[in-house]
């Protein structure tokens, strides 16, 4: 049986006082929201065969069809996590302006998201006012106080605990459930593709707010806060909030919120896990956009942790699995054909910090101009569509 979270005390000495975060109440209005699974990940623990594979059976379904899942009983209570929302909420609060200058982020420059984010767009310069911020711990954040926000060194043995935790438990029995959808052995992913350097590996944590959109960036950004995009590492673990902001991209080529579920996490497949799949896992694609009317006042506080793949790996299909040797691979989507376009002419495919960090250098917001933008329609709906080192994405608009 997995251990559950036990994290440091929040009532050490040398600890401020945080107030407790309050969750915001959800839309009572009717939406149409997305359908996800749900897989309730202490199952794997079962001694029970049949459960497992139960278990195994949804969790390929959910990866093939949805490419989302909400993950429940991973060994986090429901009060531990408001706590690191309470943390988020203080960082939010009390970041001092020296802090935010000394730590802010250049992702032009570095192709990562480490640091600080002012609320005026994605790039090192200030643009144009997109209300969102957050506070990204990459592994140099973990590796010296300095690079961390004065106000969170009172907290730092609790977040650290909890990104240990998400990753060296959660997301290892998770990639375990993974493997074991690819008929593989238990520690497949974990041991050849998930990155393991410190509590974040190559990926990072985040703490963010999104503040309400006045008319005026509604206008300009038409209700999209984060443009339409897939996440380039293993998996994505985003806790599920109560407002209504994340959408996915359906098979049925429409945008759907997803609902609330308290205490749960929204885990969704990252492209490596696509490639390495041979496209039987879906890297679904996603963004973010103004909540429904009935919560357009409310800020959005959100934590996400991105777990990354070992950087310097080219990613090609795990042939040796028996589910693609009995179904061979995927060719239907995203990074999966691309990638194997330029494997069939004998190009090398890029490696994944290579993918993930022209992305992060090239990131836009909805109202900034995108040089590398070529729109097309694909059956009546307009799509973006960017190059990057040879690897065509097309993403709906
Ligand atoms: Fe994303």
């Amino acid at each position: 049986m997995a251990a559950p979270f036990n994290p440091p005390a929040a009532d050490l000495p040398g600890k401020p006082f945080v107030e407790k975060w309050v969750p915001p109440p959800t839309s009572k209005l009717d939406i149409d929201w997305a359908k996800l699974r749900t897989i309730e990940l202490s199952r794997l623990d079962s001694p029970d065969p049949k459960v497992v594979q139960q278990l195994v059976d949804t969790c390929r379904e959910a990866i093939r069809v949805d490419g989302f899942i909400f993950l429940t009983d991973y060994g986090v209570s429901y009060d531990q996590l408001n706590r690191q929302f309470s943390i988020a909420q203080y960082l939010h609060r009390n970041m001092s302006e020296e802090d935010k200058e000394r730590l802010h982020w250049n992702p032009d420059e570095t192709g990562t998201f480490a640091g600080w984010k002012p609320r005026f767009g994605w790039r090192r310069d200030k643009g144009a006012p997109d209300g969102i911020e957050h506070f990204n711990y990459y592994q140099p954040q973990f590796e010296s106080m300095d690079r961390v926000p004065t106000c969170m060194h009172p907290f730092w043995d609790e977040i650290v605990d909890f990104c240990n935790y998400l990753t060296y438990s959660v997301n290892k029995r998770l990639l375990k459930l993974l493997s074991k959808v690819l008929e593989l052995d238990d520690d497949f992913l974990w041991d050849r593709v998930q990155s393991k350097q410190g509590p974040v590996g190559q990926g990072y944590f985040r703490q963010a707010l999104y503040y309400p959109a006045d008319d005026d960036l509604s206008k300009r950004a038409g209700g999209t806060r984060m443009n339409g995009h897939c996440d380039y590492g293993t998996t994505t673990m985003l806790f599920s909030v109560p407002i209504s902001s994340l959408q996915i991209w359906g098979r049925d080529e429409k945008w759907r919120y997803v609902p609330y579920t308290p205490g749960a996490l929204v885990i969704n497949i990252g492209e490596t896990l696509e490639l390495v799949s041979g496209g039987h896992f879906r890297a679904t694609r996603h963004r973010v956009v103004d909540p429904p009317e009935d919560q357009r006042n409310d800020e959005r506080l959100s934590l996400v942790l991105f777990q990354a793949s070992e950087g310097d790996l080219r990613m090609e299909p795990a042939y040796e699995s028996p589910l693609l040797k009995r179904e061979g691979c995927i060719d239907s989507q995203g990074a999966y054909r691309e990638f194997k376009r330029l494997r069939d002419k004998g190009i090398p495919v890029p490696t994944n910090r290579q993918w993930r960090e022209i992305q992060i250098a090239d990131s836009h917001h909805p109202t900034d101009a995108a040089p590398n933008d070529t729109i097309v329609m694909i059956n009546g709906s307009k799509h973006i569509q960017r190059e990057y080192l040879g690897v065509k994405i097309l993403l709906p608009a």
